[in-house]
C-alpha cells in the first residue's frame, strides 16, 4: 500500500448566488477572477442551475464556480452569523503573496466600498500581536453580495516535518506543534 494520500489537493468550491451578474462582477473586480465559461440552467438536462466557471490561475479551467437556481427564492445570509440555521460553509479564504499584497487588497476593498467585518487581525497564540486565535496568519474578512464570508490573509505559518510550526519568516516556533504529525 502506498503511503501517498491519493488526494492531490482541494480544488474548487461552488457557491450559490442570488444574482449572477452581481457576483461575477464582484469576484472579477475584487480578486481578479476571469470567466472561463457561463451556461444557462438546463443546457444539459441533468443540470438545472445556471453556472459560471471562474479561474484565478490562468491554466485552471476553474477554481471557483458560481451557481444560481432560476425561480429560487433567495434570502441573504445573516452578515454577522452566517451559519445560523444552515449547514453551509463558514468562510472561504484567499492567500495573498505577502503582506504588501495583503495591504493592497485592503486598499482595493476600501476602493470598492466593501466593509471589513472582522480584522485586520493577527491569528496567533505566539506572535505578540496575536489575538490568541489559530493558523498563524494576518487576516481580514468581508462579505460577498450574498453574505458569504470571505477571508483574505497573508503570512500563514507552515508545518515542519516533525510537526513544529514555522513562521512565515522561516523561524520554528518550538512551543507550537500540530495535533497529528
Ligand atoms: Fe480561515
Amino acid at each position: 500500500m502506498t503511503e501517498r494520500n491519493p488526494i492531490k489537493l482541494f480544488h474548487h468550491m461552488a457557491i450559490d448566488v442570488s444574482d449572477m451578474e452581481k457576483s461575477i462582477a464582484f469576484y472579477r473586480k475584487l480578486f481578479g477572477y476571469k470567466l472561463t465559461e457561463r451556461h444557462e440552467a438546463g443546457e444539459v438536462e441533468a443540470i438545472p442551475v445556471e453556472l459560471a466557471f471562474l479561474r484565478l490561475r490562468n491554466s485552471n479551467h476553474h477554481d471557483m464556480v458560481l451557481s444560481h437556481t432560476p425561480g429560487k427564492k433567495y434570502r441573504a445570509r445573516n452578515a454577522q452569523d452566517n451559519i445560523e440555521g444552515t449547514t453551509l460553509f463558514h468562510h472561504l479564504a484567499w492567500q495573498c503573496h505577502d503582506r504588501d499584497a495583503w495591504l493592497e487588497m485592503q486598499a482595493q476593498v476600501k476602493e470598492m466600498d466593501i466593509e471589513i467585518i472582522r480584522g485586520p487581525v493577527v491569528h496567533s497564540a505566539y506572535d505578540p500581536r496575536g489575538e490568541g486565535s489559530w493558523g498563524e496568519n494576518e487576516s481580514f474578512y468581508v462579505l460577498d453580495p450574498d453574505g458569504h464570508r470571505l477571508e483574505i490573509f497573508c503570512d500563514m505559518a507552515s508545518i515542519d516535518e516533525d510537526g513544529t510550526f514555522v513562521s512565515y519568516e522561516g523561524e520554528r516556533i518550538e512551543e507550537a506543534k500540530v495535533a497529528e504529525v
